[in-house]
């Protein structure tokens, strides 16, 4: 949900990712709906469209030897299925940033939970509109009590012992072993 910690997460990891020699890329929910997904508002349809958008271009990152670390709500689970076949299964990584909502409402950085609670945002995730949280996710972390190196140092645990993405780098030449 918004005020998770995806987008915190996301850049360092994706600066961790950087600092072993490989290459990484964030795509970020909000900073995509500045420019390619500005057209596009949060209901049911258009989140469905942004996330696809968001999924291809992963996909190509990811044909180019990249790491693309996408931060985004994505709220159903036919999100995260439609993105995993997209993508490809043995190149994607579904990580459940799991912080309870009245955590992410404690924290509000940007006051929408406050702006949402007045009705001033309709659609708002986990407000107005539903949140179906992931039932097999690759990774769980719960920011609620593990601080951002923590979370960090996990996923980077998952990619290692993901022997294919592992391999894949290893064909593009990107892993410096
Ligand atoms: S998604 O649902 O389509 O995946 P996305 O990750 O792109 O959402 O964007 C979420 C960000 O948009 C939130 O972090 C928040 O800053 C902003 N936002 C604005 N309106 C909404 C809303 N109605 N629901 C959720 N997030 C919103």
């Amino acid at each position: 949900m918004s005020g998770a910690g995806k987008s915190t997460i996301a850049h360092a990891l994706v600066e961790r990712i950087q600092s072993l020699g490989l290459r990484a890329t964030i795509l970020d929910g909000d900073a995509l709906r500045t420019g390619l997904n500005s057209d596009l508002g949060f209901s049911e349809a258009e989140r469905t469209e942004n996330l696809r958008r968001v999924a291809h271009v992963a996909a190509l990152f990811c044909k180019e030897g990249f790491i693309a670390v996408a931060a985004t709500i994505s709220p159903e689970v036919a999100h995260r299925e439609n993105a995993r076949r997209i993508v490809g299964r043995e190149s994607f990584l579904e990580v459940f940033v799991d912080t309870p909502l009245y955590v992410c409402e404690e924290r509000d950085p940007k006051g929408l939970y406050r702006r949402a609670r007045r009705g001033e945002i309709p659609q708002f995730t986990g407000i107005g509109s539903p949140y179906e949280a992931p039932t097999h996710p690759d990774l769980v972390l719960q920011t609620e009590h593990a601080p951002v190196n923590y979370c960090v140092d996990k996923i980077i645990d998952h990619l290692t012992l993901n022997a294919c993405v592992i391999s894949e780098l290893k064909k593009k030449e990107q892993l410096p072993i």
